[in-house]
């Protein structure tokens, strides 16, 4: 039993990502490598997204059940190929040359410290016209004052998109009840595009 489990069996539940096929349709159209990355994979299914339409997928999750949910969740008759790795985002040391990099509610749990090298690590992996897709939690998160997670407003991530094309940038903040009582759930939509 890992703290994720909920998560991913409610991940297994849920249907296709509308943000993903946005930046598959974005990235999709003029790539001749179909290279992606998924950083943060859990149980997969955005994987499972991307290789049903014939993306090659590297899944990267620091947690072994992650690992074990994406390969069951991605065998199958799938057009793309899926290779894993168990790491910390904090010891990637580099990413494959990418057409897309999508992270699902992931870069959030990357340390502080850490997070410029993995940042600068999807930029520098990013081809031209590669796209990245994903999350961050917004500075007014309820997590906010946890040390080990990393929060950003609109303008940190527009400053850290420079000389990316944005595309999607969607600010949402709503009250959810959890067991612990209502938190603040601040999160940001971002889907940027690297120039030709
Ligand atoms: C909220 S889940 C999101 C999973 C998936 N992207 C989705 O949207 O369903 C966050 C995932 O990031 C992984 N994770 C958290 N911190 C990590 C770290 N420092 N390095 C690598 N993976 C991490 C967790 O194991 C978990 O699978």
């Amino acid at each position: 039993m890992t703290s994720w489990d909920a998560f991913y069996d409610e991940a297994e539940r849920r249907g296709p990502s509308l943000l993903l096929a946005r930046a598959m349709n974005l990235a999709g159209n003029k790539a001749a490598v179909r290279q992606a990355v998924d950083l943060g994979c859990g149980a997969g299914m955005e994987a499972q997204q991307l290789m049903l339409s014939g993306w090659d997928v590297l899944a990267v999750d620091n947690e072994p059940e992650a690992i074990t949910r994406t390969i069951a969740n991605c065998s199958g008759p799938y057009l793309g190929t899926l290779t894993t790795c168990l790491s910390d985002f904090e010891c990637l040391l580099a990413l494959p040359r990418s057409n897309l990099i999508h992270a699902g509610l992931a870069l959030p749990f990357c340390r502080p410290k850490s997070f410029k090298q993995l940042w600068d690590q999807v930029l520098h992996a990013l081809e031209p016209g590669g796209v990245f897709v994903g999350h961050f939690f917004g500075t007014q998160h309820g997590w906010s004052k946890l040390p080990h997670l990393t929060f950003h407003s609109e303008q940190d991530i527009r400053r850290m998109c420079k000389g990316l094309e944005v595309t999607h940038l969607r600010e949402t903040q709503i009250m959810t009840q959890t067991p612990n009582g209502p938190l603040n759930w601040h999160r940001l939509n971002l889907i940027v595009q690297k120039p030709y």
